[in-house]
């Protein structure tokens, strides 16, 4: 038996997992596959760290000192073979923050922020609560895998009024791990039109079956003077509730706006335990992740084929990385709200409504395979299910 089988009961803990489901789906007791954390206890180092600071009693102001500084460089060279100057490290509360504040920092208030639906909704939000415009570049759902929309990127860069792009990388929630050609055309057409670039590598240590991730930073001298890369240890680990992330640039002006936003609003102090459990994490917990990313594999391998199996007509493709899977329900023919009833309320599994990550969404569900095997099972065989009970009558 994994470790990662054993069932924990997060009732009480008031996991958003679990709380939000009425809400949400209608309903307190849907099997909740949706928000992107794990079902799965954190390493046991960071467990232990956490407890020991616990044994003393104060909890003030703490700095995060040179070892939250080391645990990150040195996570990135073993990890990325990336050296990364220490003096280009900012502190952030949370990588969503960080892109509001890198919106604020690096656009004015009229200009256009690019973005690549279907993506993790927040993407929308942080440009528009800033008062920029969302302007986007769609992927192409291609037969081989999604793909960049290379020539519209270069239209959409070329307008003076479009100033920033902010790329997903791993990209939640189509699972592609950017190659590094990939990477240099979009990084090249920016640097052509003067757009910077924020890169959300938050998922970067989850590549599965193989792939390898490449911090859009190392493709270029060029390419890294134009980008702030965020990243943090909360998916990998699952240690979202700490908020505790940070922020890369080797130009000192670009990290510099970063940094007077983290400052400005004084966010720099973060918590008392969000370093420690980073620098466990980082430290020691390498065996751990690599334990997990073979679990994961099995989860994802279990619904492709269930999938393939018992409703073919589904169309899911195996993630490059992350845990999240995009689920194309579209041959179904049902209207967006039907799906939901019959995911939500028949089947009883919540996942992630499609359209949130942008109107590409419309026939797609997201679902988050970072649970027990078991749970997984019961899930796939209640949509197996209901596609058979109920499907029917929905769409006659
Ligand atoms: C691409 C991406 N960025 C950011 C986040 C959330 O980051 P944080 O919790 O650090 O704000 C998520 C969470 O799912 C995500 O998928």
């Amino acid at each position: 038996m994994s470790q990662f089988d054993r069932i924990i009961d997060r009732s009480g803990t008031r996991a958003i997992k679990l709380e939000s489901r009425e809400r949400l789906f209608g309903d307190p007791d849907v099997i909740p596959l949706w928000v992107a954390d794990m079902d799965f206890a954190a390493p046991p180092a960071v467990v232990k760290a956490i407890k020991d600071r616990t044994e003393h009693p104060i909890f003030g102001y703490t700095t995060r000192g040179q070892a939250f500084l080391d645990a990150i460089s040195s996570w990135l060279k073993r990890r990325y073979e990336w050296d990364v100057d220490q003096s280009w490290i900012e502190f952030s509360p949370g990588v969503v923050p960080n892109l509001g504040l890198a919106v604020q920092a690096l656009t004015k208030q009229g200009e256009g922020v690019i973005i690549q639906p279907p993506v993790y909704p927040p993407f929308f939000g942080v440009v528009r609560d800033f008062d920029r415009k969302v302007v986007e570049n769609p992927l192409v759902n291609a037969e081989e895998g999604y793909k960049v929309d290379f020539d519209h990127f270069e239209k959409l860069c070329a307008d003076p009024s479009n100033t920033l792009f902010i790329l997903c990388h791993p990209h939640n929630p189509v699972g592609r791990v950017w190659t590094p050609e990939e990477l240099r055309r979009m990084g090249e057409i920016c640097i052509k039109h003067g757009v910077s670039i924020v890169s959300d590598e938050i998922h970067c240590d989850l590549t599965l079956f193989g792939n390898r991730h490449r911090p859009m930073a190392t493709i270029s001298p060029e390419i890294a003077d134009i980008t702030v890369t965020c990243m943090a240890p909360s998916k990998t680990f699952n240690l979202a509730g700490f908020s505790t992330s940070y922020m890369i640039a080797s130009n000192k002006e670009l990290l510099n706006k970063c940094r007077e936003q983290v400052m400005a609003y004084h966010l720099h102090m973060g918590n008392v335990f969000g370093s420690i459990a980073l620098e466990a994490a980082y430290n020691e917990s390498e065996d751990w992740l690599e334990n997990l990313k073979k679990y994961l594999e099995g989860n994802i391998n279990l619904v492709i084929e269930t999938v393939e199996k018992e409703m073919p007509e589904v169309k899911v493709r195996r993630p490059e990385a992350t845990y999240l899977l995009w689920m194309d329900f579209s041959a179904w023919n049902l209207k967006q709200s039907d799906l939901k009833t019959l995911l939500y309320g028949k089947a009883r599994v919540g996942l992630n409504d499609g359209v949130s990550f942008g109107k590409e969404g419309r026939g797609f569900m997201r679902m988050n395979v970072a649970s027990p095997r078991s749970i997984i099972e019961k899930a796939m065989q209640n949509i197996v299910e209901v596609r058979s009970n109920e499907l029917i009558k929905l769409n006659p």
